[in-house]
């Protein structure tokens, strides 16, 4: 089969490396990818957005499978644009990607169909939003109700803060704001593949989103991530299933949107149990590259019966060992991170044993030499017996590559540790 990934971020290096193991590819292609995926797959010059670039790809490539990767094209309508031609892909119609596109559908959805979720208002204008605010006190949770790459959220410790953020977003002309409850407890993601009526629940896996050592500072998409995530016990994943995922993949058919494609779902494990916090359409990353170094079973077939509807009775096998990945961003991210810095010493880092290096915002200059081209650029990734190996390995790797404008935590599977030490 002729395959194509959409997407350039450590996510899209992990699902190549994955699929290109699979004996039923004869073709891989990526769009755009980054030098990483170059090593696994054809790289086209294509912008996942640019529905009809894209198109003309599958036709000049012969594609017979398509797997959209980061969450832009699906909000933009590709898989529809791509199925109605005659293409099959994995992922999210534009209505089903709702789910992930506008934060006030998936709340609305949740209010509908009684899956836990924090207690929120939504508002179109700024003075109804502050009245809210100033009712319910801090801390509270301000959040822009489109994408905004996980930058678009305030949880505010106090109401100056709030309401700092409140302008900031009715700043802008047509905002629409979320206004949520806190919630307190600790952080998990929740990955379940879906054909539209049945789903399939991967590994766990649990990400640190905050950009500093001991989870302090701002937001990121994610500086580190391991699989499984220990806080997740059988008991709570089937409680999760039950509770969240099969009450919106039904709710999805209700709303005459089903859902295809992985449904990632970000929980926070409060004292009622878990909750919903947000969805996302697609893999996570970093967790997707720890659960691709994880899955034993070939994932094409899975993606592929997702797409076709037949998921039921399907099974996935995982490595028990733990899997962590260790980021690796440009100085300046989550702000505006320097582009251009010379990263040496990837080949010994990848010698390392057990470690697998993941690509994101690479890029390969004219003589060879690969340079950051954006905010997270490495995913270095390991599997040990226990989270401590698997840190240690990572750790061993991170320290074999040359890159003074880069940076890391050093913490990364910190809680899951405390855990083991229980
Ligand atoms: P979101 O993009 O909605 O997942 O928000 C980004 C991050 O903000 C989440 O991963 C949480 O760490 C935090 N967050 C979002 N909503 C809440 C909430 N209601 N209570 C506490 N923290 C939250
Ligand atoms: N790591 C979280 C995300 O992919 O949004």
């Amino acid at each position: 089969m002729n395959l194509l990934v959409i997407g350039s971020g450590g996510r899209e290096h992990a699902l190549c490396w994955a699929l290109s193991a699979s004996p039923l590819v004869t073709k891989l292609v990526c769009a755009p990818g980054n030098p990483g995926i170059g090593q696994v797959a054809k790289l086209a010059p294509v912008n996942p957005t640019d529905l009809d670039a894209v198109l003309q790809l599958c036709r000049d490539e012969h594609i017979d499978f398509v797997v959209v990767g980061p969450e832009a094209p699906l909000v933009a309508g590709l898989v529809d644009h791509l199925e109605a031609a005659g293409f099959a892909c994995f992922g999210p119609t534009k209505s089903a990607a709702r789910l992930e596109g506008s934060k006030g559908f998936m709340k609305d959805l949740c209010a509908k169909y009684g899956i836990p979720t924090a207690a929120y208002g939504r508002f179109r204008d700024a003075a109804s939003a502050e009245a809210f605010i100033r009712k319910h006190g801090a801390p509270i949770v301000v959040k822009a109700d489109g994408l905004a790459a996980g930058k678009g959220v305030t949880v505010a410790m106090t109401l100056e803060e709030a309401l700092a953020a409140n302008a900031a977003l009715f700043s802008e002309p047509g905002a629409e704001v979320v206004i949520e409850e806190f919630l307190d407890g600790e952080e998990v993601s929740f990955f379940a593949l879906v054909d539209g009526r049945n789903a399939l629940a991967l590994a766990s896996a649990q990400d640190h989103k905050r950009v500093g050592d001991g989870d302090t500072g701002p937001n990121t998409g994610g500086m580190g991530a391991y699989s499984p995530a220990p806080a997740l016990t059988a008991a709570l994943r089937q409680e999760v299933m039950d509770r969240i995922i099969l009450p919106t993949v039904n709710g999805m058919i209700a709303e005459g949107a089903p859902f295809k494609g992985v449904l990632f779902a970000g929980l926070m494990l409060t004292k009622d149990g878990p909750k919903l916090l947000e969805y996302n359409t697609r893999f996570g990353d970093p967790e997707c590259q720890t659960l691709m170094l994880r899955l034993k079973s070939d994932l094409l077939p899975a993606l592929m019966a997702a797409r076709d509807g037949v998921l039921k009775d399907f099974d996935l096998r995982w490595r028990d060992d733990t899997a962590l990945c260790v980021v690796m961003a440009a100085e300046g991210y989550p702000g505006e991170p320097r582009k251009g810095t010379v990263i040496e010493g990837l080949d010994a880092a990848a010698a390392e044993p057990d470690v697998q290096v993941f690509h994101a915002g690479t890029a390969q200059r004219a003589d060879g030499a690969i340079v950051a081209n954006g905010g997270r650029v490495l995913g270095v990734c390991a599997f040990g017996p226990s989270v401590r190996a698997a840190q240690q390995r990572a750790y061993a790797a991170v320290d074999k590559i040359r890159w003074p404008g880069g940076f890391c935590r050093r913490d990364i599977g910190w809680r899951a540790m405390a855990r083991e030490q229980q």
